[in-house]
């Protein structure tokens, strides 16, 4: 057979309110996600004698990425355990290009395309629910991915998608992911021992409005001051990591513009009208990097434009 190939994209969370947690401890959120144009690369071909466990090989920049326990093998395991049945074993080719750990989601995209793929490698019949329930089994942020969505208000804990209109056209986005472990249960559990008085959840719907209307990227870009506070894992963030706040003064100094944490952290994103206007402010970031920035990772993106793919 054939080897089966997909994209695995980055999303950012343009807002984020945390709305309540439940008994099982995860919290309810509700949440604009955007797909960005940066993807890992995932690729799967069905073992040649069909036997044994499926396997994962990471290609380049795959550092720090266990080959083993890896939400790509996961995901095969949890469709052939909710199918019940004997698939052949896959042999998965992963290529990173997604910061790990870093708030964009890059293992939840590439555990979504890993079941699409063995779902096809396997020719198990299309069912939604089936791999919405599989996806929201391997990770809160995997529905966004499996949905196929560019935009979406996002909410329960990851479960509900609404779609949304993408941005009319593709805005540009620089990403600084910093050198710093800020793992998400680290993160929700800070926010539990200090929650904020209120939450987001009024800047997460004026922004759903807005997209509702019909957004251009410049008209996107101006308008990034006012969802600059909107991410309620902002505070306990900064509690676990107070770097950040000193870095995101460094990019906010150096790009004359606003930045935001995506998700739980800790990459800093700032939005352009266009990719060529953020490739020209990442280049002024890497010349200007400051104490608060060393080591961290700056790349150059793009969101998804309805007028095509980026
Ligand atoms: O679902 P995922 O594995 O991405 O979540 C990692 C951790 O983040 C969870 O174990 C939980 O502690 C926290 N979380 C949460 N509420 C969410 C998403 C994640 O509390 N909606």
């Amino acid at each position: 057979m054939s080897c089966l190939r997909a994209e695995a994209p980055a999303k950012l969370n343009l807002a984020l309110a945390v709305t309540g947690r439940r008994a099982d401890g995860y919290h309810t959120l509700r949440s604009v996600f955007m797909r960005l144009a940066l993807h890992d690369d995932v690729a799967v071909e069905v073992a040649e004698d069909g036997r044994g466990p499926d396997r994962l090989v990471i290609g380049a920049a795959g550092d720090g990425v266990s080959d083993t326990d890896n939400l790509v093998l996961r995901a095969a395991a949890e469709l052939r355990l909710s199918t019940a049945q004997p698939w052949p074993a896959l042999r998965f080719r992963l290529t990173k290009r997604i910061p790990v750990a870093a708030g964009l989601a890059g293992g939840s995209s590439d555990a979504a395309a890993a079941l699409e793929l063995a779902a096809r490698a396997w020719g198990v019949p299309a069912d939604p629910a089936l791999h919405l329930a599989c996806a929201l089994r391997l990770g809160a942020d995997v529905p966004f991915f499996v949905s196929g969505r560019g935009t979406a208000l996002v909410h329960g804990i990851g479960e509900k998608i609404e779609a949304l209109p993408d941005l009319t056209s593709s805005a540009g986005i620089v990403l600084v992911t910093m050198a710093l472990r800020l793992p998400t249960p680290d993160v929700f559990a800070a926010y539990d021992r200090e929650p904020p008085a209120g939450d987001a959840s009024a800047v997460v719907a004026a922004l759903a409005a807005s997209l509702r209307r019909g957004l251009d990227a410049s008209t996107f870009a101006a308008m990034a001051l006012q969802f600059r506070d909107a991410n309620d894992l902002w505070a306990p963030a900064m509690l676990l990591s107070p770097g950040l706040a000193q870095a995101r003064d460094a990019i906010e100094q150096a790009l004359g513009r606003p930045a935001m944490l995506t998700g739980s952290g800790p990459t800093l994103f700032a939005v352009y009208p266009s990719q060529v206007a953020a490739s020209a402010a990442a280049d002024r970031l890497r010349r200007v990097r400051s104490t608060g920035l060393h080591d961290a990772a700056v790349i150059t993106t793009s969101t998804i434009g309805s007028g095509g793919r980026s």
